[in-house]
């Protein structure tokens, strides 16, 4: 069998999570295949809400297997409060989770070192998530990483101080008060223990080397979905750089972070919102910092999963979409969040940029408003509530305009409107 993947097409956050969890009947297998616990994947249903961080979100299936592949790092301390919460509510996470063993860890000291990192940065802050996702790929990079495999081993806390130590030097080249270094609120040293202690629970967690598992899987004719984390525009390779995150999001991620070869991989999902958000700094084209993002923010309730920070929104970028389609092989699109543009007057949605006065349809080397202003086209907007449509045919005239005006301009099908977070409210087109 083969492989399909679902993964974000903007900058994070595009309800990858709801999408995969209403998905996961039809798999095998759900593999989690870059990122970390930057991530926050929200799944609601029977009135329960779950943020996941690091578990894939094929968890709340029995029947599913759970595999966090080599390309994703680590957090114990992290991975162990989301098992606790998912056991508090009955769903045994550790029956059927399973982790590479080249899975790479983010110690305590790499936290410490993005925060250290991110104050130095000042102004030119990147909005970091502050979960150690720089420093522990830098770590993986540059070949003095941990790996979850060496936490058997016995010379593992020497490895662990060894490595330890040279992160507390290096913070030391930087300047910080003290206050700016509370890891989840945490001294330091407070973050370690828990950490140390947590990473003595994560031992039961099955280790396997996943690369094997899912060939093997895939030979016996098992269905495997790649789960992807953050969106194709914050991919450190296409991104806008640098403010981005440090693996690659794209589709591409899958190849190295599950090890399937290409030829493995079949439907590709691509996921965005009806309109566009972005958490941290960075450029956003169709940005709107006017009363129009504020009612998007407040109707999407758009706080960050992770660290409920408020995300910047905007209208639909068609341009940079095509871009995100284009990267991933995308074969089918899922419209997310529909439901949010219910109250407004009218939509707009970019379909160029202005660059050096021309109109150009691709993505420059700098998106920043000092290069590109977006061209709008204005749509129709419909008045009427959806979040209780359970038909296709019940949606407004106008959503299924604006529908088949992006699937003409992508040449790709939406298979999938969601209008609602809850599992329920997804309204399939086969
Ligand atoms: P992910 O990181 O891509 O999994 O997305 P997040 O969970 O960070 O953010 C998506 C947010 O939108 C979550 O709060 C979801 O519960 C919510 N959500 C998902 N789909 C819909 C939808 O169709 N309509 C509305 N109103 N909310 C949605
Ligand atoms: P999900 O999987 C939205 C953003 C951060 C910051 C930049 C770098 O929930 O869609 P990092 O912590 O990686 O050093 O942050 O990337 N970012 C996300 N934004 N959703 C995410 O994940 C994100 N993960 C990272 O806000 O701008
Ligand atoms: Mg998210």
């Amino acid at each position: 069998m083969s492989v399909d993947v679902l993964l974000g097409l903007q900058w994070g956050d595009e309800g990858k999570g709801k999408i995969v969890d209403v998905l996961t009947p039809k798999y095998d297998i759900i593999a989690r295949f870059q990122g970390g616990p930057n991530a926050g994947h929200t799944i609601e249903f029977e009135g329960k809400k779950f943020i996941l961080h690091t578990i894939p979100s094929g968890i709340f299936n029995k029947k599913t297997q759970n595999i966090v592949g080599n390309g994703v790092i680590i957090d114990p301390y992290i991975l162990f409060q989301e098992i606790k919460t998912l056991e508090k509510e009955g769903i045994e996470a550790l029956n059927n989770l399973m982790i590479s063993q080249k899975a790479h860890l983010i110690l305590p000291s790499h936290r410490l070192l993005d925060a250290v990192q991110e104050v130095n940065k000042g102004k030119a802050k990147i909005g970091s998530t502050l979960k150690g996702i720089g420093p522990t790929y830098t770590d993986k990079i540059s070949r003095t990483g941990l790996r979850m495999g060496d936490i058997n081993g016995n010379d593992f806390f020497k490895r662990y101080n060894l490595l330890k130590e040279n992160h507390l030097r290096l913070a030391e080249f930087y300047q910080f008060n003290d206050s700016e270094l509370l890891i989840d609120g945490l001294s330091f040293f407070n973050y370690e223990e828990k950490w140390l202690e947590a990473l003595e629970q994560i031992r039961k967690i099955k280790q396997i080397n996943s690369e094997y598992y899912i060939n093997e899987q895939l030979k016996a004719g098992k269905t495997v979905l790649a789960e992807g984390a953050q969106g194709t525009l914050l991919d450190i390779d296409f991104g806008s750089y640098p403010f981005v995150t440090s693996s690659n999001t794209v589709t591409s991620g899958v190849c190295s972070g599950l090890g399937i070869a290409p030829n493995k991989i079949n439907n590709v999902f691509g996921v965005f919102k009806a309109y566009c958000t972005r958490v941290g700094s960075g450029p956003f084209p169709t940005e709107l910092n006017d009363s129009v993002g504020v009612k998007m923010r407040n109707l999407g309730n758009e706080f960050g999963s992770t660290t409920g920070r408020a995300r910047r929104c905007g209208w639909l970028d068609l341009n940079a979409l095509k871009y995100s389609v284009m990267l991933n092989g995308v074969s089918e699109l899922f419209m997310m969040k529909a439901d949010v543009l219910s109250s407004f007057n009218e939509l707009k949605v970019c379909t160029k940029y202005n660059f050096e006065n021309k109109e150009v349809e691709y993505l420059p080397f700098d998106i920043s408003e000092e290069f590109v202003s977006p061209v709008y086209k204005n749509l129709k907007a419909w008045s009427d509530q959806i979040t209780e449509v359970s038909k296709v045919d019940d949606l407004p005239d106008e959503l299924i305009s604006y529908k088949k005006f992006i699937e003409t301009y992508l040449n790709i099908p939406i298979s999938i409107i969601s209008v609602g977070p809850d599992r329920s409210q997804t309204l399939f087109w086969k």
